[in-house]
C-alpha cells in the first residue's frame, strides 16, 4: 500500500511558490493514495518566533490545503505538534544521526550563514523531518528539489536504525514534481518566505498587485525586443498560463513595443483569475477558524494512532520497553 505524506512550514502564508510546488500535487496524489498532509509548526518555531503570528500562520496553511481542494474526509490534514510523538521519535533518531551528516546540510549552511538566529533547532531540523515521514510509514514524499537532501538524510536515518535494531522503518521515496524543477520568486531565487521574494496568492488584490509589480526585471525600454527566458515575469507566468497564452505572450516579448509593466499587468489578472476559487474559499474558512480547527482535529485523532502503532514497536526494538 502506498502512503504518501508531507509538510509544510507555517512560517508564514502559503504563497504561491507552496502552492504550486507542494499543495497541489500533493492534492493531485491525494485522490489516488492516502495521504498524510500536515502543517509543520514544529519545524516553523525554528524561525517565527510571536506566538499570534505562528498560531495564525497554522490556520492559514490549513486552510490553503483546503481552499486548493483538499478532500480531508478521505485525507488526513493535522498539525505536527498535534501529534507530540514525533519529538520523542526524534531523540532515538538524534541518538544515530551522525554529526557530519547535518553538518554538511546544504540548507544548515545556506540558513546558518543568511539567518541571525543560528539555532540548535536549524542544526536538526532534518532529524524532525526524517521523524515526521517516517513514524506514518509514509512511502512516498512529494517534495520540491531544495528537499530532496532531506528526504535522502531521511533515508540513510531510517536505514541506519533498521540495520542497528532490526527491520522497523518503511524507507520513504522522494517524489520529485514532474519538471523538477524550483519556483521562482519576484527576484528570480526560490520563492521562500526567508528570502522575502513571494507572491502571497491569498493575500488582498492591492497586495498581490505590489508584489507582482515588485518582480525584478532589467532595464530594457519599452521599444526593445525582450528575451522572455531571461524575465523573472515570464518564469512565473508559465508555471500557470496554457500552452496558447504562454506563446502568446513568448512572441509580445519578442517583437518589442511591449514593456515589462504590460507583462506584470498580464500575470496580475492571470493569478486573479486561476486563484479565484481558492482565494474565495481561503477567505470563508478564515472567517470561520472553528471549521478548520475541528478538521485539524479530526486528522490528529488519526495520525495519533498510527503514530502509537509504530512508536510501539519503535521502542521496544531500542529496548525501552
Ligand atoms: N522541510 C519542508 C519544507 O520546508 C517541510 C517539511 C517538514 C516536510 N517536514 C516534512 C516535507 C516532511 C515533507 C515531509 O518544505
Amino acid at each position: 500500500m502506498n502512503r504518501v505524506l508531507t509538510g509544510i512550514q507555517s512560517s508564514g502564508t502559503p504563497h504561491l511558490g507552496n502552492v504550486l510546488g507542494a499543495m497541489f500535487p500533493a492534492i493531485e496524489l491525494s485522490k489516488k493514495h492516502e495521504s498524510f498532509l500536515f502543517i509543520a509548526d514544529l519545524h516553523a518555531l525554528t524561525t517565527v518566533k510571536n506566538k499570534t503570528l505562528l498560531f495564525k500562520n497554522t490556520l492559514e496553511t490549513a486552510a490553503a490545503w483546503m481552499a486548493c481542494g483538499l478532500d480531508t474526509t478521505k485525507n488526513i490534514l493535522y498539525r505536527q505538534s498535534d501529534i507530540p510523538q514525533v519529538t520523542e521519535l526524534m531523540w532515538y533518531l538524534n541518538c544515530i544521526t551522525p554529526f557530519p551528516m547535518l553538518a554538511n546540510a546544504h540548507s544548515f549552511k545556506d540558513k546558518s550563514a543568511k539567518l541571525s538566529d543560528v539555532n540548535a533547532g536549524l542544526f536538526t531540523y532534518p532529524v524532525l523531518m526524517a521523524a515526521d515521514i517516517i513514524l506514518y510509514n509514509a512511502n512516498i514524499v512529494p517534495v520540491g528539489k531544495d528537499q530532496v537532501q532531506h528526504l535522502e538524510i531521511t533515508r540513510d536515518i531510517a536505514n541506519k536504525f533498521n540495520n542497528t535494531y532490526g527491520e522497523t522503518f518503511i524507507i520513504p521515496d522522494a517524489k520529485l514534481k514532474k519538471d523538477n524543477m524550483t519556483i521562482a520568486g519576484t527576484d528570480g531565487q526560490k520563492m521562500s518566505k526567508s528570502y522575502g521574494n513571494t507572491i502571497d496568492i491569498f493575500g488582498s488584490e492591492s497586495e498581490l498587485k505590489k508584489q507582482i509589480m515588485g518582480i525584478i526585471t532589467d532595464s530594457k525600454d519599452l521599444e526593445e525586443p525582450k528575451n522572455p527566458d531571461e524575465c523573472n515575469v515570464f518564469q512565473i507566468y508559465k508555471l500557470i498560463a496554457s500552452e496558447e497564452q504562454i506563446a502568446d505572450l513568448k512572441l509580445k516579448y519578442i517583437k518589442g513595443g511591449y514593456g515589462y509593466g504590460h507583462a506584470k499587468n498580464e500575470l496580475y489578472h492571470l493569478l486573479l483569475n486561476h486563484f479565484k476559487s481558492p482565494r474565495e474559499k481561503f477567505n470563508q474558512l478564515i472567517n470561520n477558524p472553528k471549521t478548520i480547527e475541528r478538521e485539524l482535529k479530526r486528522g490528529a485523532e488519526q495520525a495519533n494512532k498510527v503514530a502509537n502503532d509504530v512508536l510501539k514497536k519503535v521502542k521496544y526494538n531500542l529496548g525501552l520497553m
